[in-house]
């Protein structure tokens, strides 16, 4: 980013033609400085690597002209500096000593050129013209480099800020879709008075009896989704029923049995998992382990798990809550009551499972609060 923000001053240094001469002799500092300026470079003079540091402390120099041997500080030890502390400095070294161990030692450590005196004028200006143009490549290579790491950085941001809008809404649709899911379900039970405090504990025992028996996490959450339509079915049953304070009589049971049935024709042939899930819920959560059960008399394994979990939560939560033909029973006298049908109504692996998860079960019981519903309905 800091890239694209400096563009001019980057190209501002890739176009400057400010060379800065150190040498102690003031003839070839002179000499050297009128080769350049009359070629149309910009030459400032210093005669020794203090002096030099300075200017290069003041101002930017494209090259380096570098005398090697000067009294204090040697060329090379500045060229070594400079070379660190201004990468954007190419540096030739000049000297009279025509040394291939120095010349070897100047150009490992990143210098562009090694000329020797006494040198001709043409010498030295394409010397010059060479390490500027090999500088200017570097410079636009690592520019163009540092410009596509800036550009993939940049894309990379944006993704990931594009995945987390992503996952945001997706999150909020999950939300808002268990939600519309509940409030319906509230709204069909309404009329039997079911609280919405029924379907929460109803649907968090299923979904934590669900995960203590395994089921993978996904499948889990589904189900905590589905549960809450299961007794949807009630809407298709008559008031006279439904609301009915006292006993049923044999028709009446007959009736409301069936609400099973309209509950899965209601949520039945749908692509989608969630429905799918709660058309089996619906249609099965009555049904018992041993055959005795409704609608359509499933026994065991035949009764799909998801319906074998509701019917332990359904049950569980009907007899801890206060109905208008029952008081709420105490989670210990629920538990021995579901445990003397346990293999007859409920599925006796997932009954075991349920009760030893009794821990969590008070957390959700508690959490949801129990408060007493105007008029849940029996059921056979
Ligand atoms: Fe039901």
């Amino acid at each position: 980013m800091t890239l694209l923000l400096d563009r001019p001053n980057q190209q501002a240094l890739l176009d400057l033609k400010r060379i800065l001469i150190v040498d102690d002799e003031e003839p070839i500092r002179r000499l050297l400085g009128y080769m350049l300026q009359t070629n149309g470079y910009e030459a400032v003079l210093a005669s020794n690597s203090h002096d030099a540091r300075q200017k290069l402390e003041k101002q930017p120099f494209a090259l380096m002209l570098c005398d090697v041997n000067m009294p204090g500080e040697s060329g090379m030890d500045l060229a070594r500096n400079i070379l660190s502390k201004h990468p954007h400095t190419a540096v030739i070294m000049v000297t009279g000593l025509d040394s291939s161990l120095l010349a070897n030692t100047a150009i490992d450590m990143g210098t562009f050129g090694y000329i020797i005196k006494p040198f001709e004028c043409n010498e030295v200006l394409i010397d010059v013209a060479n390490a500027l143009r090999r500088r200017r490549l570097e410079m636009e290579n690592r520019l163009h480099r540092e410009n596509l790491q800036d550009i993939v950085q940049t894309k990379t941001l944006a993704l990931q800020q594009a995945l987390e809008w992503l996952e945001l809404r997706t999150e909020e649709l999950q939300l808002s879709r268990e939600e519309t899911i509940q409030r319906l379900a509230i709204a069909a039970e309404f009329r039997d008075s079911a609280t919405s405090q029924h379907i929460q504990r109803m649907s968090h025992y299923c979904e934590l009896l669900a995960r203590k028996s395994g089921m993978p996490s996904e499948r889990c959450d589904l189900i905590r989704t589905a549960s809450p339509m299961h007794d949807i079915g009630k809407i298709g049953t008559p008031d006279h029923v439904l609301l009915k304070p006292g006993k049923f009589t044999p028709e009446e049971f007959t009736i409301i049995s069936q609400h099973a049935e309209i509950g899965f024709r209601i949520l039945d042939g749908s692509n989608a998992e969630i429905l799918k899930v709660a058309a089996a819920i619906a249609w099965t959560h009555h049904e018992r382990w041993n055959g005795s059960g409704y609608p359509r008399q499933l026994k065991g394994t035949a009764i799909p798990v998801e319906g074998r979990i509701a019917a332990i939560a359904d049950t569980f939560d009907a007899l801890t809550t206060q109905r208008v033909y029952k008081p709420a029973f105490s989670i210990d006298h629920s538990i021995d009551l579901m445990s003397q049908h346990r293999g007859e109504h409920f599925d006796p692996e997932l009954l075991d499972i349920f009760i030893a998860s009794l821990d969590d079960i008070k957390i959700i019981h508690d959490q949801y609060g129990t408060q007493s519903p105007r008029g849940t309905t029996q059921e056979p």
